[in-house]
Parts: C-alpha cells; sequence; structure tokens
C-alpha cells in the first residue's frame, strides 16, 4: 500500500515538473536570463517612445481621422517592400515638411505589417525581432531573416532611426509645414547607448549569428511594475477639458490602475490640485489611457506658464509606481474673436 501511494506521488510530481518546464522554453542560465530582460527593458523605454513608435504603428497618417497635424495621407508610390507608399492628400510629398529625410521618410501604410509593433506586449515586440525581416539594400529592396547581428547593423546604419534618435521628427527650419511645430523630445537614451543595451541583449541570448530555440521573453515577467513614458500634449490651453494623458508602463500590475496626475511644486501664483482616473483596462499592449485630465486651470500673470507635474500608477494591489516627471507648458485659454 505504502509503496504504490509513494510511487504515484513521483508520477504526479514528475507530470507537474514537466508541465512547468513546457511553459518556459528558455534554456539560458539564471544570470543569461536577467542580464537580456534588462537589457531589453531599457531598449523598450526608446521603442516605446514617440519618436520610434509613432512610425511604427502608434501614428497611422493614412488614417482617415489621423492625429497626424496636415491630416490623413494618401498611399500612391511603392515602397522599398513594394507596398504602397505615400504622399498627402495636398499633392505633397512626405519630406516636404519632414525635410531633412530626403527619399528616406515613409511609414508601411499596412497597419498589420510586420514593422508596426507599437501595439504589442513587451513579450510580442521581443518575439517580433527576432521573427522580422530586416531590410540589407534600400536601393534593391532585398531582405534577410533577422538576426542578432543584423539588427545591430540595421541600426547602427539605418537612416530612419537615425532620424528618430535626433528627436526632430527630420524637420529643419525649411520645412513647407505652416502649423505650430513644438520641439519633440528625443528618445531617452542616445544611439550609442541604445546600441550598447541592443547588443548586451544579442550576447545575453548567444544571437549574433542565429536566434535560440527557446524564447526567453518570460524572463520579462519577473520585473517591476514602473513607467515606461507618457505621452501628453506638451502646451495646454489653460481650461482645456479632456486632455488624455497615455501612460506605457511595464511589470504585471493588477486592474484596475489610478492614473494620479500631481504637481512637484506649484508656481506661487498658481493653486495646483491631483487629477487621479480609474481605468479598468488597458487600451492596448502594456498601455493605458487616463482621459479627461486637467492640467492648465486658473489663469496665470504671464503669457505662458510651467506647470511642473509628476504621474503616479498605482494598481488594484496598491503597488506605486515611482513618479515620472511630466511638466507641461500652460498657456491662456484660446481668445474667440467675435
Ligand atoms: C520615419 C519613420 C520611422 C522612424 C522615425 C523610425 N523607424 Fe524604424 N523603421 C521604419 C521603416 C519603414 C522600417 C522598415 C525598414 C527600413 O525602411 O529601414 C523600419 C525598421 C526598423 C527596424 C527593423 C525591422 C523591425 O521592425 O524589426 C527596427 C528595429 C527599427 N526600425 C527601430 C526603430 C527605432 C529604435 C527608432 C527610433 C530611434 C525607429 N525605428 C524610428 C520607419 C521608422
Ligand atoms: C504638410 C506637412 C507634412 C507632410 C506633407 C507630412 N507631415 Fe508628417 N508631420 C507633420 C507635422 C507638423 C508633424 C508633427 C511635428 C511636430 O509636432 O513637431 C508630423 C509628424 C509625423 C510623424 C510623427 C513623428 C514623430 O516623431 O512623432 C510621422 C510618423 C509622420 N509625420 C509621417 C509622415 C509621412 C509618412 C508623411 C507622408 C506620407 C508625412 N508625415 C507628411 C507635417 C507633415
Amino acid at each position: 500500500m505504502k509503496i504504490t501511494a509513494t510511487i504515484v506521488l513521483a508520477v504526479v510530481i514528475a507530470t507537474l515538473s514537466i508541465e512547468a518546464r513546457a511553459e518556459d522554453t528558455c534554456n539560458l542560465n539564471i544570470a543569461d536570463r536577467a542580464r537580456a530582460a534588462v537589457a531589453f527593458d531599457q531598449m523598450l523605454s526608446v521603442f516605446r517612445h514617440p519618436r520610434c513608435a509613432n512610425c511604427h504603428g502608434a501614428l497611422n497618417v493614412y488614417e482617415a481621422d489621423t492625429a497626424h497635424p496636415p491630416g490623413s495621407m494618401m498611399q500612391t508610390e511603392t515602397d522599398i517592400f513594394g507596398d504602397t507608399m505615400s504622399t498627402p492628400a495636398g499633392a505633397e510629398t512626405c519630406v516636404q515638411c519632414h525635410d531633412a529625410a530626403r527619399g528616406e521618410w515613409i511609414q508601411k501604410p499596412n497597419p498589420t505589417s510586420e514593422i508596426q509593433w507599437a501595439n504589442l506586449s513587451d513579450e510580442d515586440l521581443w518575439r517580433r525581432l527576432r521573427n522580422t525581416r530586416i531590410i540589407t539594400n534600400r536601393v534593391t529592396r532585398e531582405t534577410e531573416d533577422s538576426t542578432g547581428n543584423l539588427l545591430i547593423q540595421h541600426t547602427r546604419d539605418d537612416p530612419l532611426i537615425q532620424h528618430g534618435f535626433a528627436g526632430t521628427r527630420a524637420m529643419t527650419a525649411n520645412t513647407s509645414w505652416w502649423g505650430e511645430r513644438p520641439s519633440p523630445e528625443p528618445p531617452p537614451f542616445t544611439k550609442e547607448e541604445f546600441i550598447v543595451a541592443l547588443e548586451d541583449w544579442v550576447d545575453a541570448l548567444d544571437a549574433r549569428e542565429t536566434w535560440p530555440e527557446g524564447d526567453c521573453s518570460v524572463a520579462l515577467a519577473e520585473r517591476q511594475f514602473s513607467i515606461r513614458s507618457l505621452q501628453y500634449p506638451e502646451t495646454i490651453a489653460s481650461g482645456a477639458r479632456a486632455i488624455d494623458l497615455t501612460v506605457v508602463y511595464s511589470g504585471r500590475p493588477e486592474f484596475p490602475i489610478q492614473v494620479i496626475l500631481q504637481p512637484r511644486t506649484c508656481p506661487s501664483d498658481s493653486s495646483c490640485g491631483t487629477e487621479r482616473r480609474n481605468v479598468s483596462e488597458t487600451s492596448s499592449a502594456n498601455t493605458i489611457t487616463g482621459t479627461g485630465m486637467f492640467w492648465c486651470t486658473g489663469l496665470s500673470a504671464s503669457e505662458v506658464w510651467d506647470m511642473d507635474y509628476e504621474v503616479v500608477l498605482m494598481d488594484a494591489q496598491q503597488r506605486r509606481t515611482e513618479p515620472f516627471a511630466s511638466p507641461v507648458t500652460c498657456k491662456p485659454p484660446e481668445m474667440r474673436t467675435r
């Protein structure tokens, strides 16, 4: 009797451990797993940054209700992948406005294209980078299956990535854009710093020549709950309502999540309050939106004034992120003429 029970138990344990292993196919040792996850986390602050993400699916300039300032673009020419490309409805080409990128400034028109990774989860983006095809010759349109080395080389050489890191949206003083042009923020790392993280990720995975069999993106699940980036207008008219704040986070928070916008310091001639929004679900991967925030209430004696805010997330388990700086420039409410 006793022996049978032990055998049964042993069989159960064996089955359980096989199941546990089937879920986690990563063959790396613990140190390399952690190293890959830390390096990828650094890369994510660049991938998720608007200067890169806007061109990789976060902003679709071909959509009818696009947030692209001059409006929706049309697709006419053929791009380097053989997909139809892009001249705007007003018969201008992209580079009349994005004039530092002659012959280069393109966005893939197909929202399901493999390079439109902005809305993927962190894990899916990890897997996507190893499964993508990399353009190796912009003239002949040759592409090759991704390897670590190709990804590193592409990041070094690609003019679009260079424009992303420059942070200017490839617009110079000579742009034909007639509208307001707030100076955009570059990503938080330089290209050189990004390449150090990329090389570290590739080397931790031993993926210079070929990607390893197992899926090591599981290592990302052990990360802390933190804010990676914020998106909101850099300048806001006082009294303007319904300003949405988009927050990209990492980690595995439990919903609902509270988006908290609080003053860090308050100008002496203003009164500043804290705003909270409960968000019950993610709008897309690792992204939540606090809708209708009040940023710039009241008036100031000055023409424009700066508010020193910060954002904190708190999840259902009361886990809080570190505060993330969210400065904003306020201006008087838009005056109506007559
Ligand atoms: C103007 C649009 C644009 C900007 C800005 C841009 N990219 Fe790209 N990116 C593309 C296009 C289009 C491709 C496809 C290949 C090509 O044309 O180089 C691409 C390809 C890539 C690839 C290889 C293919 C893939 O998706 O796996 C990576 C990695 C990449 N970009 C990262 C970045 C990073 C990091 C930034 C910001 C520093 C950035 N990109 C900024 C448009 C852009
Ligand atoms: C009439 C001028 C104009 C034309 C033409 C134009 N854009 Fe833009 N685009 C802008 C402006 C203005 C911005 C926002 C710049 C700012 O706010 O500083 C912008 C921003 C973008 C961004 C976001 C970049 C970032 O880093 O946030 C992308 C991507 C983009 N445009 C793609 C395109 C593509 C692709 C085309 C051609 C199909 C195109 N644009 C044509 C004016 C133009």
